[in-house]
């Protein structure tokens, strides 16, 4: 075997196990503009968000997530505005996992690293249903604007 077979075979090993670590631990290397959901997503009825607090089971598959908070639902990207990991919500506040920031329920960053609030993406009511149109954001200048949330 050659010098340049056996170090494209360690080349590919540790890539593997690399992308199996990530996996497994929820990082992902992958970009940000990857991590940019295009379709709308139906997020299901307001009901199923009785409670306040964070909701982040649609966090891995379409980085979104779901916050309940004040009388209003809105939703923030799930991607980490420091290097685009995917946060979810831990005890009443939005995690990441890679260097440990925090944001409060507003997406606001109360730990760094990150320190770019999360934006947020359109949110409706729509037959009954919540449709959140992740084409477009709403930065925290425009969190008051109509579609930034839903009054419930
Ligand atoms: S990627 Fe989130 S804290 Fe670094």
């Amino acid at each position: 075997m050659s010098q340049t077979e056996l170090s494209r075979r360690q080349f590919m090993q540790t890539a593997a196990a690399t992308a199996c670590a990530c996996a497994l631990c929820g990082v992902s290397s992958a970009s940000a503009s990857e991590k940019v959901p295009t379709t709308p997503l139906d997020a299901g009825k307001p009901d199923d968000f009785a409670n306040d607090g964070v909701y982040d089971q649609f966090a891995k598959s379409r980085h979104i997530l779901i916050v309940r908070h004040d009388n209003k639902l809105y939703a923030p990207t799930a991607v980490c505005t420091h290097k685009h990991c995917v946060v979810r919500a831990k005890d009443q506040v939005i995690v990441c996992p890679c260097h440990n920031s925090r944001y409060d329920v507003d997406g606001v960053p109360t730990r760094g690293p990150a320190r770019k609030p999360l934006v947020r993406y359109s949110i409706r009511i729509q037959d009954g249903r919540i449709i959140i149109d992740p084409t477009q954001t709403f930065d925290p200048s425009k969190w008051n604007e109509p579609l930034a949330f839903i009054t419930l």
